[in-house]
């Protein structure tokens, strides 16, 4: 396994987009291309994941007229894919169902009969993962680090996060006006899995009266007893916001039936219906339950992520021009640095319990359901 490149020997290389879209993932591909270009090297797309790396029919030659005017748009013009890790791909089998095979030797083919000298790859912790284990194969890699959910190591923030607390702060102003008017309380669900980086920073910037996360398993009885020193205030109304990841101390994860074949984390949701039920039976309280779901990761990206994208991008070239290969670029603020990949897949960023905003929202009065 090769642990630097020859920045010399760059002639051609690939991008690709893995896992949930993030807004800002356009904005790394133009950056990424373009510095790319300006050192004189080919540049190419690769659709879907690793898609086309199996089928060269997703391929897709990325040139300056490919990459204008796509800063400010969401999504990704590569497309994506959350469950087509090459490692344990699903293809369907003679009697219709589907089997999961490593074709990951095949992926390796194809990069090295098209002569990529390297693959900058956009993507989360699962992204990663997989990256990781193309690097054991040779492939050399650079990583750069995407989610709305912002729980990726090493770097301070991920791009799509700050978009996503945007949508999600404005979604909970709105449910203020309705809330107070109907005297109700409203419960929202939001993303983010196993970290609560931004249920809880949406959450204190639209002034809910309790988070709950999932660094902090929460008690039911507790965040009644918010909405009810609200009542004696003369507030009759609550703002609940509560990540998809959160659970009721000796609990656990609440998770949709539906089973995705290849995908490898469960689908989460439920937890604000349990949270609704829960509060009516024990307040008796009027109480709706609202998840935002997928509108948290679409819409054009914010000014920070548009910028944070394009740096990322940048910086990714950047990495390869000093030879530096099978790291993620990462902000390490004020500077863009890079991080080994196998540093970042050793775990998550969980919201330290200890950090200023949990103090803050303690501080604010608002319950974290402990
Ligand atoms: O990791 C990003 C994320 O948006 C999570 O917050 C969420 O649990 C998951 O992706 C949803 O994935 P899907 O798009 O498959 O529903």
């Amino acid at each position: 396994m090769e642990t630097s490149i020859d920045p010399s020997k760059i002639k051609k290389i690939a991008i690709n987009t893995g896992g949930g879209d993030a807004p800002g993932l356009n904005a790394v591909i133009r950056a990424a291309t373009l510095a790319a270009l300006r050192q004189g090297w080919e540049v190419y797309g690769i659709r879907h994941g690793y898609r086309g790396l199996v089928d060269t029919k997703y391929l897709i030659q990325l040139t300056k007229d490919k990459v204008r005017g796509i800063t400010h748009l969401g999504g990704t013009i590569l497309g994506t894919a959350n469950k087509g890790d090459p490692f344990s791909f699903p293809i369907e089998n003679k009697d219709g169902g589907t089997d999961l095979i490593d074709i990951s030797d095949k992926v390796m083919e194809n990069f090295k009969r098209l002569k990529f000298d390297a693959l900058i790859t956009i993507g989360g912790d699962g992204s990663h993962r997989i990256a990781h284990r193309f690097i054991q194969k040779g492939m050399p890699i650079i990583g750069v680090p995407k989610t709305i959910d912002n729980d990726m190591i090493g770097t301070e923030l991920t791009f799509g996060f700050d978009t996503a607390v945007t949508t999600a702060t404005d979604a909970i102003d709105k449910l203020h006006s309705t809330a107070e008017s109907h005297e109700r309380v409203m419960v929202v669900e939001l993303m983010g899995r196993y970290a609560g980086w931004l249920t809880l920073h949406s959450g204190l910037a639209g002034s809910a009266h309790a988070i709950l996360i999932p660094e902090i398993p929460f008690d039911m009885e507790k965040v009644c007893e918010k909405i009810y020193s609200r009542e004696a205030a003369g507030r009759h109304y609550s703002i609940i916001v509560c990540a998809e990841g959160a659970y009721p101390k000796g609990g656990h994860l609440i998770t949709q039936d539906q089973e995705i074949i290849g995908r490898r984390e469960p689908l989460l949701g439920g937890v604000a219906k349990y949270v609704e039920r829960e509060v009516a039976r024990i307040t008796g309280k009027e109480t709706r339950s609202i998840v935002l779901g997928h509108l948290q990761r679409g819409g054009s990206p914010s000014p920070f992520d548009r910028l944070l994208g394009l740096r990322f991008g940048a910086a990714a070239v950047k990495t390869l021009l000093e030879g530096k290969i099978n790291v993620m670029v990462a902000l390490q603020p004020p500077f863009v640095k890079t991080i080994p990949i196998e540093e970042v897949i050793k775990g998550m960023k969980a919201v330290p319990l200890d950090c200023d905003t949990i103090q803050t929202a303690r501080d604010l009065g608002v319950s974290l359901g402990d």
